[in-house]
């Protein structure tokens, strides 16, 4: 029985500026995915949000990319931008829905997508991350973690059943390639890639003895999509583990140092990725608009429904007081970048900033330019 886990989400909407949905955005979504339930189309569906996303979860027997099940997600945030957030004037109502044009994939149209198809084992954990104020590019440093890096992953030195390693899909996010590459052994060209982290985002990473499907990322960067700033992407991910994939413990111990990541303010500044604990309330953003931030949501997938700790409500994996030290040092790591203002690397180079006003500034001094001298030395 090969089971799918459908992660797909989009921003259309919230209540005091960029910071949280409406409960009555969350409400609607969850019935949309219990009558979806009830109809047969999906096994199980979770809603939720981090930050400004509302994050749909669905385990189903119709494999990636499936129409339907692509529909009933472009449904539902269309529904709550019509019924909820526009009535309400909601900030930002229908933000990242940007087209109407839907035939079957939201892929392109605004909403992230992380899916995984995949046999389901004797006993078969994952983990749904979901960031907000970031870019799909914020997972390639742990996601390299987790599966190359044996100073994070001890299964990849000690487990004989991770020990051939991983296989990674890399895209251009620019010009639209991808390449696959297998670690160890092409772990250097991997980070000659990915450490470029505003171009080329891991999709997928397949277990490289039997290329078992391992994690699965989204990889919309809203902006090449529209030409323009809308907002940015706040990615999501899939990530399988134990008995023969990193163990939770390995897969969290990725964000134990947290990435600086692209977003934060105004989609144009760098932050740490803050691994916040959703049980809490942690999931919200304040401070500059973040600091960015991240929740990782842990199931069993059993006989192709999510099973959490109380029916579907998932672990809270970042919940441990242990997590609180990391956010104390993200803290300091936000104060200390905030304390540089518009001066990089704080802010994003000028080519990867969503709002400028450099060109115009520049124009507006144009005339004032003096051309400098050109000294030739006349030896
Ligand atoms: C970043 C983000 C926010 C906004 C900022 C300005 O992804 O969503 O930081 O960019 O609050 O928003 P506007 O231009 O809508 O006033
Ligand atoms: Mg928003
Ligand atoms: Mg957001």
């Amino acid at each position: 029985m090969r089971t799918t886990v459908s992660v797909i989400k989009a921003d259309v909407g919230s209540v005091a500026g960029h910071h949280k949905p409406h409960s009555k955005m969350l409400e609607a979504a969850a019935a949309k995915l219990k009558a979806a339930e009830e109809s047969g189309l999906i096994n199980t569906g979770y809603a939720t949000h981090c930050g400004d996303d509302i994050i749909l979860v669905m385990s189903h027997f119709r494999g990636e990319d499936n129409p339907e099940v692509h529909g009933l997600a472009w449904s539902i945030f269309k529904d709550i931008t019509e019924k909820v957030a526009k009535p309400l004037k909601l900030y930002g109502a229908g933000q990242d829905l940007l087209s109407d044009a839907f035939s079957g994939n939201v892929k392109g149209l605004g909403p992230g997508v992380a899916e995984l198809e995949f046999e389901e084992r004797r006993s078969d954990p994952i983990i749904v991350f979901a960031a907000d104020k970031t870019e799909p590019g914020a997972w390639n440093l742990p996601l390299y973690r987790i599966f190359a890096s044996p100073d994070n992953t001890a299964g990849l030195v000690i487990d004989p059943t991770l020990h051939d390693g991983f296989k990674f899909d890399v895209l251009d996010l620019v010009e639209s390639w991808s390449v696959v590459l297998k670690t160890p052994e092409e772990m250097y060209d991997l980070i000659a890639l990915i450490g470029t982290v505003g171009r080329y985002a891991v999709s997928k990473v397949y277990r490289a003895s039997d290329n078992e499907p391992a994690a699965a990322a989204s990889t919309t960067r809203l902006s090449l999509i529209a030409g323009r700033y809308v907002g940015k992407d706040d990615p999501v991910m899939v990530v399988r583990a134990q008995a023969g994939f990193p163990a939770v413990g390995e897969v969290l111990s990725a964000f134990a140092q947290p990435p600086i990541v692209s977003g934060w303010m105004r989609g144009s500044h760098r932050g740490p990725l803050t691994p916040v604990s959703f049980r809490r309330g942690q999931n919200v953003v304040s401070y500059f608009d973040g600091p960015p931030r991240v929740i990782a949501m842990g199931w069993q997938v059993s006989n192709g429904k999510l099973v959490g700790v109380d029916g579907v409500e998932p672990s809270d994996l970042f919940e441990d007081p242990f997590w609180d030290v990391v956010r104390a040092k993200a803290a300091e790591i936000a104060l200390t970048l905030r304390s540089m203002g518009e001066f990089e690397p704080a802010r994003l180079g000028h080519e990867e900033m969503e709002y400028t006003t450099l060109p115009q500034i520049i124009e507006r001094l144009r005339p004032r330019f003096k051309p400098l001298e050109v000294q030739v030395s006349k030896k």
